[in-house]
């Protein structure tokens, strides 16, 4: 069984908030020339991720690392942000036992714990550092560019540490995952002689679960990298046709465009009902955002704004927006087919009926239950949302809804008419911040922001 995507909700009669029912049917040319930008792109040697799950010799080599490995060390610590943490995050939540890192060696199988900083909050970096043996660990410095300030800086930190245990320790403790030529991590790789794993340069930061990105990190805790690659193979392979009915990441695409340019619903939900899945929605809320958000060429602006949500949890917390806040959202749930365990409710109690009902049902089945409700919920109430069925929470599953939504933000890219694979509008704050950090060639950024409206006392509370 294979990820497939219901969106009966999306559409009217189903929804009366919904698309007209013949949506596919009108949609079919502007989504072949959707697959075509994509399929140009590709020919050109610019679009790399689909080809990824290729990569069989980069397999081999992370997980012969990992291998080698294993038993010498406890801990994994990942430098980076971004495209350059949430992919691995992600991994290990989905895909790794629950509480992983809470879990002694033996319940983990001898692979060791991760942790993934994705900021530069000194309480958490603080607490970390206190608590890891950088002799039983792996440092993985992932940046594509090679130079992001948060992610250097986390390096800076830890190679002073590793340069304080003897001129062996760095090299055996760090590995560096970046661009195969530019950036500084590169040149200190060349230098100290560091393992290094290439990023490609056809392929966007959050974009990159599939490289080493993900994959060392994912290696490195024992995930099953080429079963994760065989469904993200699977999934490309039915993305690759035109035909936009037989196409889950075009259906995807066309829905959620339109919902946002002519439906008014500009606002897209991700809510998984499995904790496990709880950092899908996270990584997708990068690659939606920061792809899809943009100033259009000729003048005007576009974006969907891709909000995280987790079922049953936020049915007490951000459903009654969803229900009777304004109509501008859609929300795509995640169901799961069969989950890893379940639990039994026990029939206590009997003489409350308001209790007794649960008796005898699983907890499984309820978050089911649950989802159904919500989904039928917001149907009734003229709220668009659809259902990604994933039959299991495992590794070729994941790679299946990966690259299902990686194809599905290429194709919104082209039908919104934007570059999706840049971030234009992430420079200017990083230019105040080299300008306020005194980095030598930022001056102007610096006078500039210097310039700007400081915080008014009068304005203050
Ligand atoms: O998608 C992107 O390109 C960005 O979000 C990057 O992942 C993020 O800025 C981190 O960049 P880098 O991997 O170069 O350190």
């Amino acid at each position: 069984m294979a990820v497939r995507f219901d969106f009966t909700n999306m559409l009217a009669p189903a929804c009366s908030g919904g698309l007209p029912a013949e949506t596919l049917a009108t949609s079919a040319a502007a989504f072949t020339t959707a697959v075509a930008d994509v399929t140009a792109r590709r020919a050109a040697g610019t679009l790399g991720f689909p080809m990824l799950p290729e990569d069989a010799a980069l397999r081999a080599a992370l997980k012969a690392d990992a291998l080698a490995s294993r038993g010498e060390i406890d801990d994994v610590v990942l430098c980076g942000i971004g495209g350059s943490a949430l992919g691995p995050n992600m991994l290990r939540s989905a895909l790794c036992p629950p509480r992983w890192n809470e879990l002694d060696a033996e319940a983990r199988g001898g692979w060791p714990r991760l942790h993934v900083m994705d900021n530069v909050d000194p309480v958490t970096m603080g607490a970390l550092f206190d608590r890891v043996d950088l002799t039983r660990t792996r440092v993985l410095v992932i940046s594509k560019s090679g130079g992001t300030a948060e992610t250097m800086s986390q390096y800076l930190v830890m190679r002073e540490k590793l340069n304080t245990l003897g001129a062996e320790w760095p090299k055996k403790v760090l590995r560096f995952i970046t661009d195969p030529e530019k950036g500084v991590l590169r040149a200190i790789a060349r230098t100290d002689g560091i393992i290094t794993y290439d990023i490609p340069p056809t392929v966007g930061g959050r974009f990159s679960v599939l490289t080493a990105v993900g994959l060392a990190p994912a290696a490195f805790i024992g995930i099953d990298i080429d079963a994760l690659c065989a469904g993200a193979a699977a999934m490309r392979d039915r993305c690759e046709t035109p035909e936009l009915a037989k196409n889950p990441a075009g259906v995807f695409a066309v829905l959620q465009q339109l919902h946002d340019q002519q439906n008014g619903r500009s606002i897209h939900v991700l809510m998984p009902y499995a904790d496990a899945l709880r950092d899908v929605a996270n990584w997708f809320v990068q690659l939606w955002a920061e792809s899809l958000g943009k100033a259009l060429p000729g003048g005007g602006n576009v974006g969907p704004t891709p909000v995280p949500a987790l079922g049953a949890t936020d049915q007490h917390a951000q459903v009654q927006n969803f229900m009777e806040g304004p109509h501008d959202k859609t929300v795509t749930f995640i169901a799961v087919g069969t989950l890893d365990r379940d639990i039994t409710i026990p029939a206590l109690h009997g003489a409350f009926p308001d209790l007794a009902y649960l008796g005898g049902n699983t907890i499984g089945a309820l978050l089911d239950a649950e989802r159904r409700a919500t989904a039928g919920a917001l149907a009734s109430s003229g709220r668009p949302n659809g259902v990604l069925h994933i039959p299991k929470v495992d590794a070729h599953h994941l790679g299946e809804l990966i690259m299902l939504f990686e194809f599905a933000t290429a194709f919104a890219g082209a039908l919104y008419g934007i570059d999706a694979y840049n971030q234009p509008g992430v420079e200017l704050g990083k230019q105040f911040t080299y300008g306020i950090f005194g980095r030598p060639g930022f001056e102007a950024d610096r006078d500039r922001f210097n310039g700007l409206a400081q915080p008014d006392p009068a304005c203050s509370v």
